[in-house]
C-alpha cells in the first residue's frame, strides 16, 4: 500500500526532543529523523520530505547554518523549514526568518500548535508548488504553439515559393519543348549539322542555367539568417519584389518602389527575416485586391502596391500601401494577434503575426496598420543605422 502521508524531517541533537515529536506526530505524516546538522543536509537531500523540523541550537553545525545550506541545495532550497526552539528571544526570530525559515515554534510547545502549523505550511507549499507546475505547463505549451506558428507560417512561404518558381519555370521549359521537338524536324530536313548542334546547345543551356539560377534565388530566400547583419533595407525590398513581380503582373497588380536618390537606409537584424516578413506584406495586398476583384468591385482596375521607403530622424520608415480596400472594421485593432484572419480556408492569420514578432522582437522596430483611401497602409519603423553599424 501506498502511503500518501506527507513527509517530515525532524532535526535534532536531544533524542528526547526527538521522540517527543516522533509521538505527537507519528500518526498524522511519514517521519524520517537526523541528530546534526550535516546529517539534515544529507537525509533532506534522500528523503525529500514536504517539510523540515529543525531545531537551532545543536553542535558543530547549528539550525541557521543548516537551513541557510538548505536553501543554497537545488533540491531541498524551496523545501519550507520551521525552527523549533528554547530560544524565545526576538533577535532569535529575525535571524531564524534571515536564514531562510518559513516559521518559528517556541517550546516548550502544544502539539496542536505544532501540527496546525505544519498544516499551514505543508498546504501553502503544496500550493506554491501547484501553481509553479501550472505555469511551467503554461510556458511550455506556449512555447510549443510558437514553434507550431514558426512551422506554419514556414509552410505557407514554401508554399508560395513553389507557386512563383512553378511560374517563373513554365516559359523556359516550354522555350526547352519547342527546341527540343524542333531537333527532329531539322534532322528530316537535313539542317543539322556542327552549327545547328552548337546553336541548339547553347540556347538549351541557357535555358536550363536560368531555370537553376531561379531555385537558387529562392532557395536563399528563406535561408533563416543565422547572425545580426547590416543592410540596406531597399535592398531587401528590390529583392522580394524582383521574384514575385513576375507572378503579381499575372493578376494585374503593379509594386513599385519609392526612394529618395539620397536615401542611406542601413538597418540591422535578421535580412532573411525581414524578407518574410515583406513577404507577407505583400501576399496580403494582393490577396486583399483580389478579393476586391472577386467582390465585382472595379474589376478592371489595375492593383498596385505602393513601397515608399525614407529615412527619417534615426530610423528607415518603410510606407506599404494597396489598393485592395482597405482591413476590415472587425479586425482592424487585432490583426496582429494571431489566428485573426478573414480568409476562412484561405488564411491561417499568423502572417502578421509573425511580422510583427519579426519586427519588433527580433529587430527593434515597430509595425502599425491603418486605412487610408482605397485600400490599407502597413509602417515599418528600423533603426537607422550607418554602413559601418554604428547607430546613427
Ligand atoms: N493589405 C491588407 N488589406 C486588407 N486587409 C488586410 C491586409 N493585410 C491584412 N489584412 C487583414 O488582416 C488579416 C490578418 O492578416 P494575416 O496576414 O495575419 O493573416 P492571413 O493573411 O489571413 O493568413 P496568413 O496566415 O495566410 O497570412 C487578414 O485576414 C485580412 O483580413
Ligand atoms: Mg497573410
Amino acid at each position: 500500500m501506498t502511503d500518501n502521508r506527507c513527509s517530515v524531517l525532524i532535526v535534532d541533537d536531544e533524542s528526547g526532543s526527538r521522540q517527543l515529536l516522533r509521538l505527537i506526530l507519528q500518526d498524522k505524516y511519514r517521519l524520517s529523523f537526523a541528530s546534526s546538522g550535516k546529517m539534515a543536509l544529507e537525509a533532506a537531500q534522500s528523503v525529500k520530505p514536504d517539510l523540515i523540523l529543525l531545531d537551532i541550537i545543536m553542535p558543530e553545525m547549528d539550525g541557521y547554518e543548516t537551513c541557510k545550506r538548505l536553501k543554497t541545495i537545488p533540491a531541498t532550497s524551496d523545501v519550507p523549514v520551521i525552527f523549533i526552539s528554547a530560544l524565545t528571544d526576538i533577535t532569535e526570530k529575525v535571524n531564524a526568518f534571515n536564514s531562510g525559515a518559513v516559521d518559528y515554534v517556541c517550546k516548550p510547545f502544544q502539539s496542536d500548535e505544532v501540527i496546525s502549523r505544519i498544516e499551514t505550511h505543508l498546504k501553502l507549499y503544496n500550493l506554491q508548488r501547484h501553481l509553479e507546475k501550472q505555469v511551467e505547463m503554461e510556458v511550455n505549451k506556449r512555447r510549443m504553439d510558437e514553434q507550431m506558428l514558426i512551422q506554419q507560417s514556414k509552410m505557407a512561404a514554401m508554399g508560395e515559393m513553389i507557386g512563383a518558381i512553378a511560374h517563373q519555370w513554365k516559359q523556359p521549359l516550354n522555350s526547352l519543348g519547342l527546341i527540343v521537338q524542333d531537333v527532329e524536324d531539322a534532322f528530316e530536313a537535313g539542317e543539322v549539322d556542327k552549327e545547328y548542334l552548337k546553336q541548339f546547345s547553347n540556347q538549351c543551356m541557357g535555358l536550363i542555367t536560368l531555370m537553376s539560377h531561379t531555385v537558387n534565388d529562392f532557395q536563399n530566400f528563406l535561408k533563416p539568417s543565422d547572425k545580426k547583419d547590416i543592410f540596406d533595407v531597399t535592398g531587401a525590398f528590390y529583392e522580394v519584389v524582383n521574384l514575385f513581380s513576375d507572378l503579381l503582373k499575372k493578376d494585374d497588380i503593379y509594386v513599385r518602389i519609392n526612394t529618395p536618390e539620397t536615401c542611406r537606409c542601413y538597418t540591422t537584424g535578421y535580412r532573411n527575416e525581414l524578407k518574410q516578413v515583406i513577404l507577407n506584406l505583400i501576399n496580403n495586398s494582393r490577396d486583399a485586391i483580389n478579393g476586391r476583384r472577386k467582390k465585382g468591385a472595379a474589376v478592371t482596375e489595375d492593383g498596385w502596391i505602393t513601397i515608399d521607403i525614407k529615412d527619417v530622424e534615426m530610423k528607415v520608415v518603410v510606407h506599404i500601401c494597396d489598393n485592395g480596400g482597405g482591413i476590415a472594421d472587425n479586425v482592424i485593432d487585432k490583426v496582429f494577434e494571431a489566428y485573426v484572419t478573414t480568409k476562412g480556408e484561405g488564411g491561417t492569420g499568423i502572417g502578421l503575426y509573425m511580422s510583427k514578432a519579426i519586427i519588433e522582437n527580433k529587430m527593434n522596430g515597430k509595425i502599425s496598420a491603418s486605412n487610408i483611401e482605397g485600400g490599407a497602409r502597413f509602417v515599418i519603423e528600423l533603426p537607422l543605422v550607418k554602413p559601418d553599424g554604428e547607430i546613427q
